[in-house]
């Protein structure tokens, strides 16, 4: 242990000394040929080698390749900065390397405060076994719908568990058309097939247009078909733009449909006080990252639902060897999921939040949507932007708008995120809103400033002149 007491001390300074100087380093780099080189086709060593050579290869081949969060410069696609007290727990977690399967330890034990926090924090009702950490929203919503599937099914008197989906009449899922991939991803999976995903419209806004999915609902009723579920978005990845959820909710109990939120992203939003949020508590499952907003360290994910026992049936298969009549009946996590050796995220979550504290973590939410209207602001005021959404959360959805080149600004706006992320002192992704080519840029940094947006249209600005 003596090679990890003194190497770890090391470690802990090779990872202070990046965190402090992450702003003074390019937000990103390209990898050298070298480099590359080495991280993709090294060779396996014949001989083990010291902890001190695998730290000396950290700092030189990997540190300086990151993917750019972290920086206060880092606008990219919905990818935070890691939380100091997570990446501090984040070797406790490896050195204990438990499986959260379930069992009667720390890490499960924690795992029920961390969903009972999350679910208090964003005001879901919760009941012990009303959630569950995963790798990320795309594995929650998988359980979600698996769980909506289950519920539809059981209405019908059928046990999809046993039965499968043959001979059933297809379940149809409405999406809004700003919902998120890993909700088609999830219903491809789930055998329901992407041809019964009905991607509603939406409105100005890019917020579901409820009377659209009336229509969807009732036409696909006439058909024979059988909706079961609406998945609403409380903040979408294009804009944050948040559904009219409480409107939402009442379709889906009047056509007894499952209401699933994705609040991957945007769920911590309710937080700014933002009235849209209303109807959340409404959900029958509700999935909110950790590892996006709050800056738990990748991976965490959490989905968390209405009803404990309906998820149980829905997942659990429980062999002799891995009975247990634990924590007051609830069983194991892995009764609620496809996972069954799970790691310890709850720790990297639990540190998070105690840290920042319910207030703190207030906090961290209005300063980066106070970030977020800050540039909507400047982006208005400057004659050669134009802000493409209402901004309701921490997202800015935008273009570059020069007034000599209307006629190529699809062309121009496609390029400008690769060539600001080329220069190296901002980086942001682009996207597409109603067919045009957009660019967007997501604050969840509290370490950015007012100067960091001014640099970042700066950047935006001169990467347009760079002619392919
Ligand atoms: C709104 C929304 N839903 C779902 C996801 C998928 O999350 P994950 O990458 O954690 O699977 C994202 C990712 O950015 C998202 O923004």
């Amino acid at each position: 242990m003596d090679e990890l007491r003194r190497t770890g001390r090391l470690a802990a300074d090779v990872t202070a000394g990046y965190l402090e100087s992450v702003g003074e380093r390019p937000v990103w780099q390209p990898v050298p040929e070298a480099d590359r080189s080495w991280l993709m086709r090294q060779d396996l060593p014949a001989e083990g080698r010291p902890l001190s050579d695998l730290l000396d290869d950290i700092r030189t081949r990997v540190l300086p390749y990151p993917m750019g969060n972290g920086h206060p410069r880092f606008f990219g696609w919905v990818n935070s900065a890691p939380s100091v007290a997570g990446v501090l727990v984040a070797p406790i977690a490896a050195a204990l390397n438990p499986s959260c399967a379930g069992g009667d330890h720390a890490g499960v034990l924690l795992e029920h405060t961390v969903l009972r926090w999350l679910a208090d924090l964003v005001g879901y009702p919760h009941r012990p076994g009303g959630g569950l950490l995963t790798s990320g929203a795309s594995m929650a919503t998988v359980v979600a719908l698996a769980a909506a599937r289950q519920h539809a099914a059981g209405r019908d008197g059928v046990d999809v568990r046993e039965d499968g989906l043959y001979g059933r009449p297809p379940m149809v899922l409405y999406v809004s058309a700003e919902g998120h991939s890993c909700l088609r991803k999830a219903a491809e999976l789930l055998g329901l097939g992407s041809r019964q995903v009905r991607i509603v419209p939406v409105d100005d806004g890019f917020r579901m247009d409820v009377d659209a999915l009336r229509t969807l609902v009732a036409r696909d009723v006439r058909a024979g078909l059988r909706p079961f579920c609406v998945a609403a978005s409380a903040g979408t990845v294009n804009t944050g733009a948040v559904d009219p959820l409480d409107e939402i909710a009442d379709v889906a109990a009047a056509h007894g449909l499952w209401f699933h939120v994705d609040g991957a992203y945007g769920a911590l939003g309710a937080l700014a006080g933002n009235a849209g949020y209303l109807g959340m508590a409404r959900a029958d499952s509700l999935v909110l990252d950790p590892h996006k907003w709050l800056g738990v360290p990748v991976d965490c994910g959490c989905v968390l639902w209405r009803d404990p026992a309906l998820t149980r049936s829905t997942f659990s298969l429980v062999p002799a060897y891995l009975r247990d009549d634990h924590d007051g009946g609830i069983g194991w996590f892995s009764e609620y999921g496809p996972e069954q050796t799970r790691p310890f995220r709850a720790l990297r979550t639990w540190a998070t939040m105690s840290h920042l504290g319910r207030d703190g973590i207030i906090r961290l939410v209005d300063t980066t949507v106070r970030l977020a209207q800050r540039l909507a602001a400047m982006i208005d005021a400057a004659p050669d932007f134009e802000l493409l959404a209402p901004v309701g959360t921490s997202i800015v959805a935008f273009r570059y708008r020069p007034v000599d080149r209307d006629d190529k600004l699809d062309e121009l706006n496609r390029r400008i995120p690769a060539a600001v992320q080329h220069r190296g002192s901002a980086f942001l992704t682009g996207t597409q809103l109603a067919g045009a080519e957009a660019l967007r840029a997501c604050l969840l940094n509290p370490a950015t400033t007012e100067d960091d947006l001014a640099l970042l249209l700066d950047e935006i600005r001169a990467a347009a002149e760079i002619r392919p």
